[in-house]
């Protein structure tokens, strides 16, 4: 299992998560996504990731996403996506 964390740039998905998922083997791994953003929201981020890892179990439909100015306040939200997930 992989969690990644990332911000959202010009739209997407930012290149040093790309570049990692590119220099490591994640096939058959499940990967699940949490983000921060501006007013833009996830845009094509998801996607991104999908298309980069067509191999793994990315779990699209299940993102943990907030608000930049809020992600300080989003620590019960963050446990109660993580207590959904199963940990
Ligand atoms: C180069 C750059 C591009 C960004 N592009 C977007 C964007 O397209 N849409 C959006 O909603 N936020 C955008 N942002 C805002 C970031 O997503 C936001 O600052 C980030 O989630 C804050 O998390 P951090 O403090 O971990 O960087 C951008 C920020 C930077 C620095």
């Amino acid at each position: 299992m992989y969690q990644f964390g990332h911000a959202i740039w010009w739209y997407g998905a930012p290149m040093a998560l790309l570049s990692f998922i590119e220099a490591n083997d994640l096939s058959g791994k499940q990967v699940y996504l949490f983000c921060s953003h501006g007013t833009g929201g996830l845009a094509g981020s998801v996607d991104d990731i999908e298309d980069a890892l067509p191999d793994s179990a990315v779990l699209s439909d299940n993102v943990f996403d907030v608000y930049e100015e809020e992600a300080s306040e989003s620590q019960s939200g963050i446990l109660s996506w993580l207590s959904d997930l199963g940990y």
